[in-house]
């Protein structure tokens, strides 16, 4: 399934991290750190107060003498890190909120950027506000580099561990990122960007002081995270730019879903929602479908006709070259 090459450093990395997690006694996403900042540090392995011992300190050396060999280009690191995070979240049980974005649904996040700007000398920033440990995010600046587009990135979260995943990944493969460890919802010192992008947390925002301040704040009790990051992530995007968030499919029928039509409607436009395969979620009910948003500005309107798409498959190519087909229809008569 995987390169031989991939495959080979997977397993060298798995060890290096079981001997990192043995001798420092630590969880698996810190024994994943320290190792990343091992290979960023020119493959040296750090030994503080004798540990890592004299011994695992060897074997680790003669692991990434091997890692080294193999010259990973920037995507293979981003892909290996993916299938270790992947191991990792098994093992530590890591609750929905902070599981990574699987491959396949970055993927559609590149396809539809790169639908959505498709002049490839326009330099594009990418904005996440819930960056995690910044799979979608590296993703999407990695495969937009690939296809020749000059793409770079900022990553927000609220969970330290997370962010450093990101950050030490994101070094690991060489994407321009700039990383903020702070509240999404707090204000963010950056300039406009091109795209917002997310899988958003669902669930309530505690702090009912500042959501307060944003049109898709609940009347009473907490609001929602998801919507609150949404209304505040297109505040940084350019006028006529878009946003593409992952939420739940039925973020219409919601009990908040009457304060976030009332943004939706009046700050913004949604141009389209591309429900996810039903098989990519335990249940129905906790069924994805990716937002279509756009900014208002000079250039850019409601489009006549709101995409209403779903991905019957991403393994099946067949269907997903169907919506690829209907996508693209769609833009053609619409912008
Ligand atoms: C589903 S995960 C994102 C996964 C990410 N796309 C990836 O590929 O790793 C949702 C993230 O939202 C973050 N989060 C929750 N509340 C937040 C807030 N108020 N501000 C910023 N990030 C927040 C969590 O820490 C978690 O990392």
């Amino acid at each position: 399934m995987f390169p031989e090459k991939i495959e080979q450093v997977f397993t060298l990395n798995v060890e290096a991290i079981q001997l990192l997690q043995n001798a420092l006694d630590t969880s698996f996403l810190d024994a994943y750190i320290e190792n990343a900042e091992n290979l960023i540090d020119n493959y040296q392995v750090r030994v503080i107060d004798g540990q890592p011992n004299e011994k695992t300190m060897q074997r680790l050396s003669e692991i990434y003498q091997q890692i080294k060999d193999c010259g990973l280009e920037p995507e293979e690191w981003r892909k290996l890190s993916q299938l270790l995070l992947l191991k990792g979240s098994k093992e530590e049980h890591l609750q929905p909120n902070h599981q990574l974005t699987p491959d396949s649904i970055g993927y559609l996040f590149v396809y539809l950027i790169e639908q959505l700007f498709p002049d490839k000398t326009q330099p594009l920033r990418l904005l996440d506000v819930a960056s995690g440990m910044g799979n979608l995010l590296l993703t999407s600046l990695l495969n937009l580099q690939l296809a020749k587009h000059e793409a770079s990135g900022i990553g927000v979260d609220i969970d330290e561990t997370l962010l450093s995943i990101a950050a030490s990944t994101s070094e690991l493969s060489e994407a321009k990122v700039q990383f903020f460890h702070q509240d999404g919802l707090q204000d963010l010192l950056i300039d406009p960007v091109d795209v917002a992008m997310s899988d958003l947390p669902i669930g309530y925002y505690p702090n009912d002081q500042k959501a307060s301040e944003f049109l898709t704040k609940a009347e009473e009790g907490h609001s929602y995270a998801h919507h609150l990051l949404m209304e505040q992530a297109m505040k940084y995007v350019k006028d006529a730019g878009f946003g593409l968030f992952l939420v739940p499919s039925n973020f219409l029928e919601t009990e908040q879903s009457t304060y976030l039509k009332k943004w939706l409607t009046s700050e913004v436009y949604l141009q389209g929602a591309v429900q996810l395969p039903d098989d990519l979620f335990k249940t129905k009910e906790s069924s994805k479908s990716i937002l279509i948003l756009q900014k208002k500005g000079q250039d850019a309107k409601q489009v006549e006709e709101v995409l209403v798409a779903k991905v019957a498959s991403i393994k099946n190519t067949e269907t997903v070259m169907e919506f690829f087909k209907q996508f693209e229809n769609w833009k053609n008569k619409n912008f």
